[in-house]
């Protein structure tokens, strides 16, 4: 229940008129982990702020580092609430006991995709946006080498791609979690690896965050960088000299997730921003702070921007099998063994 009203009829029996300004930390504090651009991050918390008094302290960090820190601080838990990032390591981490069951009333508005992500995992998570993987490349820079534009995942291994393309580490990242996981799935566990080995040699940097390759790709940084398209879109809609590519083979695509922690503080003020963060307003605050995912509310209208799934070849993504501890763990490891430590 809201301690809103309660507070205000205190205030008003001690004679102080309800309109007063409240303290700021009338209704509590929360604490959020935040796995969305930080562009998204800000604006989302001060919303809130807003909408409710209540007081917010919010850390980004990217998907795969949050469940790191989550897990570290199990038996102290110092965070309330995980909002954003990609679907695996919230199921991870429900697998593992590292958040709680929780049903919100507004899951009735929430479009099935994001409905079955609660389902697969007892509501310990509930998807809030879903996005597509893909790479960008910069035009400018494609045309001063004279390179023919790249159309698939195949393309992205060829010699004239040598130290061209970004990507992140899928330790860290969600995003490079995500195009690990696809690419098993779409060519099968060994010959995805031997891909990525080969991918390995072209590769000049792997970032900690999973948008950061489409920012290199638009200041030409890198010529190639693999994200979800959305955060492509973000640089071109900045003006950016990019173009995007929904690889030929066919993609993955991630079901953005939200879980209480286990053992939050602020569990009621949480259970709060739950609700407010699948309602359509709040979802609406994505596309105006340039972040073009689709929305999980049916309500909240599809940013024209957003990449839509109909012009994507989409694999039929398994996440519950891709986001268990085990084989999360084990395709990490792999990475880790066979593809990162190997030499360039
Ligand atoms: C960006 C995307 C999100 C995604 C997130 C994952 O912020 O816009 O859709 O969920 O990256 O971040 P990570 O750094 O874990 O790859």
């Amino acid at each position: 229940m809201s301690r809103r009203p309660l507070l205000l009829a205190l205030l008003t029996a001690g004679g102080v008129t309800a309109l007063a300004p409240l303290p700021a930390n009338a209704q509590g504090s929360l604490v959020v982990y935040c796995s969305v651009q930080e562009e998204w991050c800000r604006p989302m918390m001060a919303a809130f702020e807003r909408a409710t008094g209540i007081r917010v302290a919010m850390t980004r960090k990217s998907s795969g580092e949050t469940l790191t820190q989550i897990r570290a601080e199990a038996s102290n838990p110092r965070g309330d609430i995980w909002w954003g990032g990609t679907g695996d390591p919230h199921i991870q981490a429900a697998e593992e006991n590292l958040t709680i069951e929780y049903r919100s009333p507004r899951l009735a508005e929430l479009h099935p995709w994001a409905v079955r992500q609660a389902e697969q995992t007892g509501f310990r998570t509930v998807g809030i946006y879903a996005g597509a993987l893909g790479y960008s490349y910069n035009t400018r820079e494609l045309a001063r080498r004279g390179i023919a534009a790249p159309r698939c995942w195949a393309d992205l291994i060829k010699p004239e791609f040598r130290g061209e393309v970004q990507v992140a580490d899928p330790n860290t990242s969600g995003t490079a979690y995500t195009m690990l996981a696809t690419l098993v799935q779409l060519k099968g566990e060994e010959p995805a690896f031997a891909f990525l080995r080969a991918l390995h040699r072209n590769v000049n940097q792997y970032t900690r965050s999973g948008a950061a390759p489409a920012r290199a790709a638009a200041t030409g940084e890198t010529l190639v960088g693999i994200t979800f398209l959305h955060d492509a879109v973000t640089q071109k809609v900045g003006g950016a000299p990019v173009e995007l590519v929904a690889p030929c083979e066919g993609t993955g695509y991630e079901i953005g997730s939200m879980s209480i922690i286990r053992g939050a503080r602020n569990l009621e003020q949480a259970k709060r921003f739950y609700d407010w963060a699948l309602s359509a307003e709040a979802q609406a605050i994505g596309a105006e702070a340039k972040s073009y995912q689709l929305p999980s509310n049916r309500a909240t209208p599809i940013p024209p921007e957003a990449p839509r799934f109909e012009n994507v070849r989409l694999i039929d993504y398994d996440f519950a099998r891709w986001g268990s501890a085990q084989e999360r763990t084990r395709l990490l490891d792999r990475w880790q063994r066979e593809v990162r430590a190997a030499a360039r």
